[in-house]
């Protein structure tokens, strides 16, 4: 019975049209206050955990117990860490962190596109700061999932200063150089920029650095007619950079840009089962370019475990969800990791699918 509330049905049936009727930001709120309830993470319990030796893996050196990440935004303040690992993530990626507070672009900045299980943000990096987050994240000590912060910021000593001061509380670091909703941030995708930062980077971390890219595409066909993708060269550049200077993780990708009047600010970044086709596409290519020497993390659109399956032999060793957990609701990391569990082959684990 207990479990009955956490199906993906009953969320569907009975809670997403309550959440559904009010604006997206409002509604995550109350999505996080129920989160937080005791009562609510005694009905969880361990319910949504699925420990089976199959669907371990490794990223970036880190151990994962599951395929299944938190992609960065849900929690960009580390607040309720200990909460969402109850959901079943193997890990959890929190932030994105900058170092001052930020309200971010004016309301609305999310739109839903229910008949196509997306969202287009445009939230442009709302945050309780650097100082707060540390606050935060000193309350919540007691996870037992691995950490990888997000972090980013406007010129390089913000991203030096956010991950020294942000060292010990986190596994991996994931740089965002990719939101298509802070002008600034696209100094980064300048290759030369990016070099110089983590040459600054290498010669200070102890911890394993992952970059979060934007999207291109190869295909000729879009998703949308107003989406607006980065050169396929520039990326490709990044890439090589990051092979350079010994980066340990690629997140492929950040949300696709994308017009749309829903949006106060216009244009924002478009998330959800539209954009997993061409993510798969991407890792492939990247894939090729980086072989073992730079692990991948699939992002974007994933919402199954077949999704998973293909991420990871299209060339990943995990990956992250966001806009699946909204459409589909607390039980949808449960959901994945069975399915991947039905779909594998008797002798067959996730490592021995990866791509050599
Ligand atoms: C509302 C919202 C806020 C987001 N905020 C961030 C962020 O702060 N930093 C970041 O790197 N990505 C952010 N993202 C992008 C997600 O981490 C992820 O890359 C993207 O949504 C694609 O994955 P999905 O299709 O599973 O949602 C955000 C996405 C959404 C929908």
């Amino acid at each position: 019975m207990k479990s009955y509330f956490l199906k993906p049905q009953f969320y569907k049936s009975y809670i997403r049209p309550i959440l559904f009727s009010l604006p997206p930001e409002f509604s995550q709120k109350i999505a996080d206050m129920v989160l937080e309830k005791k009562i609510f993470q005694k009905l969880i319990s361990d319910n949504l955990l699925v420990n089976n030796p199959k669907l371990t893996t490794k990223f970036v050196g880190i151990e994962l117990n599951n395929p299944v990440g938190l992609a960065a935004g849900y929690d960009k303040n580390c607040k309720h860490i200990t909460a969402t690992e109850k959901l079943g993530f193997s890990y959890l990626v929190c932030g994105t962190i900058i170092n001052n507070p930020r309200y971010g672009n004016p309301k609305p900045r999310i739109s839903r596109l229910p008949k196509d299980n997306a969202l287009i943000n445009s939230l442009g990096f709302p945050s309780e700061g650097l100082n707060q987050i540390i606050h935060n994240l000193n309350k919540s000590k007691n996870h037992n999932n691995p950490i990888i912060l997000s972090i980013s910021g406007l010129n390089i000593n913000e991203i030096l200063n956010c991950y020294k001061k942000l060292e010990t509380y986190a596994n991996a670091f994931e740089i965002n150089i990719s939101s298509p909703n802070t002008k600034g941030l696209k100094l980064f995708q300048d290759h030369k920029i990016l070099k110089e930062l983590f040459i600054k980077l290498n010669e200070i971390r102890t911890k394993p650095i992952i970059i979060k890219i934007p999207p291109y595409t190869n295909s000729k066909k879009d998703v949308y007619k107003s989406v607006n993708y980065h050169d396929k060269n520039q990326i490709m550049k990044i890439v090589q950079t990051c092979l350079e200077q010994s980066i340990d993780g690629i997140t492929v990708s950040n949300t696709t840009p994308i017009t749309s009047n829903k949006l106060q600010s216009k244009s924002g970044g478009l998330s959800g089962k539209p954009i997993f086709e061409n993510m798969i596409e991407m890792i492939r290519d990247i894939k090729y370019e980086v072989g073992q020497k730079i692990d991948i993390s699939a992002c974007g659109g994933i919402s199954t475990g077949k999704d998973v399956l293909e991420a990871i032999k299209a060339g990943a060793k995990a990956t992250q969800i966001y806009t699946s957990l909204i459409y589909e609701g607390p039980g949808i990391v449960k959901i994945i990791n069975e399915e991947i569990l039905s779909l594998l082959k008797e002798n067959e684990d996730l490592m021995s699918l990866q791509s050599k």
